[in-house]
């Protein structure tokens, strides 16, 4: 067994002992683990197969397709940018733009030092305000190209 699923393996058990015998326990169990750890370590998968009694590709294949579901620990910020309506008639697609551009990621792109990911939003109940991002949690609005590059460098600046 690999030493991360050690680490993991009571709370992962727990969860699927609290979840044991209750109809479509699959997306709670897979919230409550990324709740608790962060992200769904690929050793917990057969666990959870086990558990619910089916086919590790069908749990893999629930994991992938809600984009949500973080497979690897968390970046240090999580950056949220806005591409629903408002924020879109406002800029939001070229912040987007700058984005990809100054951290060479996709929209969902995650940097290989583990500092920052990137992760599109549907509505942060800012639209008054748009465009706006949610970073680590808080909502930042009326963005602009220069609010957006000082919110990045300070995402540099911490160490
Ligand atoms: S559309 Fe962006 S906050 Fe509502």
């Amino acid at each position: 067994m690999p030493d991360e699923m050690l680490l993991h393996l009571p709370l992962v058990n727990s969860l699927l002992e609290r979840h044991k015998g209750s109809a479509g326990a699959l997306l709670p169990i897979l919230h409550d683990i990324q709740a608790g750890l962060g992200y769904i370590p690929d050793a917990a998968i057969p666990e959870i197969a086990r558990a619910l009694n089916q086919s590790q590709a069908e749990i893999r294949g629930v994991i992938s397709f809600y984009h949500d579901f973080r497979t690897a620990p968390p970046a240090r910020h999580i950056l949220r940018l806005c591409r629903a309506e408002s924020c879109k008639s406002r800029g939001a697609e070229q912040l987007a733009a700058q984005l990809r551009e100054r951290l060479q990621l996709d929209d969902h792109g995650s940097s290989a030092d583990g500092r920052i990911s990137l992760r599109p939003v549907y509505c942060l109940g800012a639209c008054a305000c748009s465009p706006a991002l949610e970073l680590d949690g808080q909502v930042h609005a009326r963005l602009s190209a220069e609010r957006l590059d000082a919110l990045l460098d300070a995402c540099r600046e911490d160490a």
